[in-house]
């Protein structure tokens, strides 16, 4: 018979219960916030980060981010670029990179964008110049593209995403070095851009982390 588990009812954790946690020499462990040992953390993070400062857990991401970044083009606030965003930090991105408008809307990223590395580009231009020999590499489903299932997605690279509409500009197009689409079997034209992005990044990761493709 299956077993289920209770139903979680409260979001996060409560205050740290007995002595604060301390290190080897007994004084206060430095990656823990005061504030959230006293009163609960519930912010959106995993368990291993539970009641440590944003600061520290950036410091930790950074020890084992991943090598490809991410970019997006922002000419008219896409809503998708905060889920795009969101799933950049889950998959440990080197850094996210925003091209076009500087502001954009935060509304999906749930707070995820304060953990990474945000980088802002005003033209396709300063994006490439910033690259250098680092390859972008477009991911839409244009004539041409290829698909992403069977290339060898390099390891060091930023995955550019086009917005809703669109795509991928034709400047951004032309810097790339190369343009992938995901493989499609039904009517619609194209997925939603941040379920593309999503499954792009996690391509990367089954190539680059699983040794898979
Ligand atoms: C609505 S789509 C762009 C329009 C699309 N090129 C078309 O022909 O309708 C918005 C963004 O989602 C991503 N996207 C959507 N479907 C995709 C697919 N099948 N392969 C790769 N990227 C896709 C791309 O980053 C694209 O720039």
């Amino acid at each position: 018979m299956a077993q289920w588990l209770p139903v979680q009812d409260e979001i996060g954790v409560g205050p740290w219960p007995g002595e604060w946690p301390t290190t080897e020499d007994g004084s206060p462990d430095p990656r823990y916030d005061e504030a959230l040992l006293a009163d609960g953390d519930r912010r959106n993070v995993v368990d291993r980060y539970r009641y440590w400062t944003q600061e520290a857990i950036v410091a930790d991401l950074d020890r084992h981010r991943h090598d490809f970044h991410i970019a997006v083009e922002n000419w008219g606030h896409d809503f998708n670029i905060g889920s795009v965003i969101r799933t950049a930090n889950a998959f440990n991105a080197k850094a996210f990179h925003i091209v076009g408008k500087r502001r954009w809307n935060r509304r999906g990223a749930m707070v995820t964008d304060r953990y990474q590395h945000e980088l802002h580009h005003a033209d396709v231009d300063s994006l490439r110049e910033w690259a250098g020999d680092l390859p972008l590499i477009g991911i839409d489903n244009l004539p041409g593209s290829l698909p992403i299932e069977t290339y060898d997605l390099p390891r060091e690279c930023v995955l550019v995403f086009g917005q809703e509409g669109p795509g991928l500009s034709a400047q951004m197009r032309a810097a790339c070095t190369a343009i992938l689409h995901i493989e499609q079997f039904g009517s619609t034209r194209s997925i939603n851009a941040g379920a593309a992005a999503a499954i792009a990044m996690h391509m990367w990761i089954l190539r680059h982390v699983h040794g898979q493709g």
